[in-house]
């Protein structure tokens, strides 16, 4: 199987005694065959590293703080990791504005800790990937600079500059993702320069050809030393029009987000140019044994317009994140539907990718399941019993939800330009519990961390480590339940029918989940003679079940037709 770079161990979590272990060989299906790509049968773990371990006691996480964790990585099942930004950065959108591609933020160490990450990560059969963030720099990014300096400066066609209208306004009519005009006049040169964030996270021209070569040698530096992937920020957005003609006005049929901003972003995204360049991305991936993996940021509204970045299926993205799901009610309806007109839509040899937090977005425990904790655990086992790649975040695998912070406490721009209309996303970007300890172990006792933590005590890895009905120990199981199924690992979705408030679908030859997103118990229709592999009832486990199936309120279960 495809599943390692090149000098990493293929072995991983031989020595797990898991739930999963028990269940008796004959119901699980055989193991997939080589075709498989590690990427589509693992489960990835996405990490802020701000917030996940601090190894030095200066209140930030770091990279030390990572491989100090990666035994709980490998104990949980992970198989890979995407880093949030590494890259030095002023921090105006905490390291979304990138000063220089090919390093590291020396809060969070130096390249020889990330090739030390990357080894040690690899010698527990997990990949590391990073975020790439093409669409900016940081305007205290060098290219930036320089660019500023002077209408002649060699890299002036690096951003997009643009002459004021006669009576002195920006070019054209598009705002910024973080609201207002998505133009700011420079009066160093008299010009305005496009920045579709912050003002300090001026837009790249990817209409420029030496931008784009300076991007291949960035993907190079990272690939070359055994970095498996990117995740690539705002990827639909990098090429805008070449006319930078006006959006149109959004109307009340428009997404809630487009009506916000008053418009559509009609000229500012999915461009059709983005495609040859993640194209071109996606070949220069494949001349890497094995493949990197491009995982997309592809905040879109519509699935139609998701389906686009796979390409022909194998020539674009390896992954595209669904925004739909993530921001579907949690309902069983709404979540069926995102998930049966993805899976037409995509293009056929195309992955899915499922997740249900990261750092922009309330986290799930918070967001769809309101801290209830039998929905939590109904999230994750619909997360890792869909066909594709799922994503957890940090916390994710203890049920962490939002921490509520005051307005002195905030720290994302967005909180503090919008408060309170928009507390930002800082509730979601809190440091990981370890422990009950004050601090959570995330930093020493007497150190501050960089955000405050919630209460540790509530939920911290330590103590659900010792607890096997905790949330930690339902995900690992799930995890090795799904490890060794090929039904889950690369089965075909197919829903079944079953009530409004029920959603029930097979995998493959033989699996199927049913979940029960209703108050009361739910009657399921299932295999004549089945058994549960795993539910997030733990007492459940491995019991025979025939024809019918009573599913308690907001319980779930993966049964396995032994028949
Ligand atoms: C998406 C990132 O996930 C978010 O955190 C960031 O603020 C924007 N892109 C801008 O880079």
């Amino acid at each position: 199987m495809d599943r390692v770079v090149p000098g990493a161990p293929v072995g991983h979590h031989e020595d797990m005694q898991i739930r999963g272990d028990d269940v008796p060989e004959s119901p699980l299906s055989p193991l997939p065959g080589p075709s498989a790509a590690w990427w589509q049968t693992g489960v990835l773990y996405q990490i802020y590293v701000r917030s996940f371990a601090d190894s030095d006691g200066d209140g930030v996480g770091d990279l030390r703080g990572v491989i100090d964790r990666l035994d709980h990585l490998s104990w949980l099942g992970v198989d890979g990791i995407w880093l949030s930004p590494i890259t030095p950065s002023p921090n105006a959108d905490w390291g979304y504005d990138v000063a220089d591609y090919c390093s590291v933020l020396p809060e969070y160490g130096i390249l020889a800790d990330l090739d030390e990450l990357v080894a040690a990560a690899n010698g527990r059969g997990i990949q590391v990937l990073i975020d790439l963030v093409p669409n900016h720099t940081s305007d205290a990014h060098p290219w930036f600079v320089e660019s500023r300096s002077s209408r002649q400066a060699d890299r002036r066609d690096f951003y997009v500059w643009v002459d004021p209208k006669p009576d002195g306004s920006p070019p054209n009519d598009w705002v910024g993702c973080f609201g207002g005009p998505a133009w700011t006049l420079d009066e160093t040169t008299g010009q305005y320069y496009l920045h579709n964030f912050l003002p300090e996270q001026p837009d790249l021209n990817w209409w420029s050809e030496d931008v784009r070569r300076a991007f291949d040698d960035i993907l190079r530096f990272w690939w070359d030393r055994g970095v498996a992937g990117f995740r690539i920020d705002v990827c639909n957005m990098i090429v805008k029009d070449a006319q930078l003609r006006d959006n149109p006005p959004a109307t009340e049929d428009d997404p809630f987000i487009w009506q916000m901003f008053g418009q559509r972003p009609q000229y500012t995204s999915n461009q059709p140019e983005v495609h040859d360049v993640l194209r071109h991305w996606r070949q220069v991936a494949n001349g890497y044994d094995p493949a990197r993996v491009l995982l997309g940021e592809t905040n879109v509204e519509e699935l139609e317009m998701l389906a686009t970045f796979y390409g022909d299926g194998a020539d674009e993205l390896s992954l595209g994140f669904n925004f739909p799901f993530v921001e579907s009610p949690f309902e069983a309806r709404p979540l069926r539907a995102v998930v049966e007109r993805t899976e037409d839509l995509l293009p056929p040899g195309s992955w899915p990718v499922w997740t249900g937090s990261n750092h922009d977005v309330s986290r799930l425990a918070t967001r769809w399941a309101g801290g209830h904790p039998d929905k939590v655990r109904l999230a994750l086992l619909m997360l890792l019993t869909l066909r594709g790649t799922p994503v957890l975040y940090q916390g994710d695998e203890i049920g962490l939800t939002d921490v509520e912070l005051a307005h002195e406490e905030i720290l994302d721009p967005v909180g503090l330009r919008f408060w309170p209309a928009y507390k930002g996303r800082d509730a979601e970007r809190t440091p990981m519990p370890w422990t009950a300890a004050p601090n959570g172990g995330f930093t020493d006792a007497g150190s501050t961390p960089w955000l405050r933590l919630g209460d540790p005590a509530a939920a911290n890895v330590a103590d659900q480590h010792h607890q096997p009905g905790s949330v930690l120990h339902f995900v690992r199981d799930v995890v090795a339940v799904r490890r060794r199924s090929s039904d889950l690992l690369t089965g075909n979705y197919r829903s079944l029918d079953s009530s409004e408030t029920t959603w029930v679908w097979r995998r493959g030859r033989k699996t199927v989940v049913a979940l029960n997103f209703g108050d009361d118990p739910a009657e399921i229709a299932v295999p004549v003679s089945s058994q549960v592999a795993v539910g997030t009832d733990p007492s459940r486990d491995r019991s025979p079940v025939a024809g019918t199936m009573t599913v308690g309120p907001w319980e779930g279960a993966v049964l396995v037709e032994t028949g």
